[in-house]
């Protein structure tokens, strides 16, 4: 399936004329790439509305991977649309961070597997998208940070509960505390990086790297996503209850019991995500 749309959004709060989120597929991947150079792709709210809305088009779909890219080659994403942060109602600035978290939370545990692809400032939301895909690849321009601090403010899209969970509470910290831009090489050893990709052609290291898992069986992938992502929230023996009861779906599942049949009679599992 090709979608190739671009959405344009008009906003009269936002600088410049036009912005553009496009929906694209790539191999077996589908792609949404943030458009808005002039202000370092920066997300207002009606391009957090449009990130949503492709997500059921990828839903409905038969892709096998998403991978979210900024365009440009300077920023990945610089955060929030900080124009929009002003002059707003306690209640409206509330709805708003509920409509960030709510996304991300959505494509932290949507049905594809996920991948930013970094090349470039990922600040603020930009990082805090990142941190909701399950993989991060980055070129040597990568910077990470969580800058809100020297705006007076706290993050609001994730950031100060998947960060400490990735990278664990100390490090977080000094990152939300100072707000200082971790670089690439950085990135890889805290494992906030997964891999260093070229800056060349990123999206197509990003394909490739999907290739690594985009084989096996969707239903699979997602079940042993859930229990690695449920479990760092809950005690170890709550994690523990969960990886049962996903563990033994996977053993009743369709694809469970083709990949042991597969096994035993020594030819390449057929799944079917199911
Ligand atoms: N929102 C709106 N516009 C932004 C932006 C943002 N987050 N980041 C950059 N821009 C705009 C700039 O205002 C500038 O526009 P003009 O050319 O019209 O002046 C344009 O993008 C280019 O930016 P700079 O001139 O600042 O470029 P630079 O190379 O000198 O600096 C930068 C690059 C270090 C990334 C700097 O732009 C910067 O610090 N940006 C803000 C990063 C930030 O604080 N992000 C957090 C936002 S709040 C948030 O995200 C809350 C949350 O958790 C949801």
């Amino acid at each position: 399936m090709i979608w190739g749309y671009p959405v344009h959004i008009n906003s009269m709060r936002t600088k410049g004329s036009s912005m553009a989120i496009e929906l694209t597929r790539l191999g077996e991947c589908a792609v949404i790439t943030i458009q808005r150079k002039e202000a370092l792709n920066a997300l207002n709210y009606g391009m957090l509305r449009s990130i949503n809305q492709m997500l059921d088009d990828v839903q409905a779909s038969d892709a096998r991977c998403l991978i979210f890219y900024g365009a440009g080659g300077k920023a990945f994403c610089a955060g929030a649309d900080i124009s929009e942060l002003l002059d707003r109602t306690v209640p409206e600035e509330y709805a708003g961070t509920r409509l960030g978290q709510s996304v991300f939370s959505r494509i932290e545990s949507f049905m594809l597997p996920s991948i930013a692809v970094v090349d470039g400032y990922a600040l603020g939301g930009g990082c805090e998208l990142a941190l909701a895909c399950t993989f991060r690849l980055g070129t040597a321009n990568a910077r990470f940070g969580l800058p809100e601090v020297k705006l007076g403010l706290v993050p609001g899209y994730g950031g100060t509960q998947r960060l400490p969970r990735l990278i664990g509470v100390g490090a977080a910290l000094e990152m939300l505390m100072t707000g200082r831009f971790v670089a690439a090489e950085e990135a890889l050893r805290i494992g906030l990086l997964h891999k260093l990709i070229d800056a060349d052609d990123p999206l197509q290291h990003a394909v490739a790297f999907a290739r690594t898992f985009n084989h096996h069986s969707l239903l699979t992938l997602r079940l042993v996503r859930d229990a690695a992502l449920r479990g760092t929230a809950v005690p170890l023996h709550e994690g523990l209850s969960i990886e049962a009861d996903l563990s033994t779906v996977s053993m009743r599942s369709e694809d469970g019991q083709e990949g042991i049949q597969a096994f035993l009679a020594k030819r390449t599992p057929q799944f079917r995500d199911r």
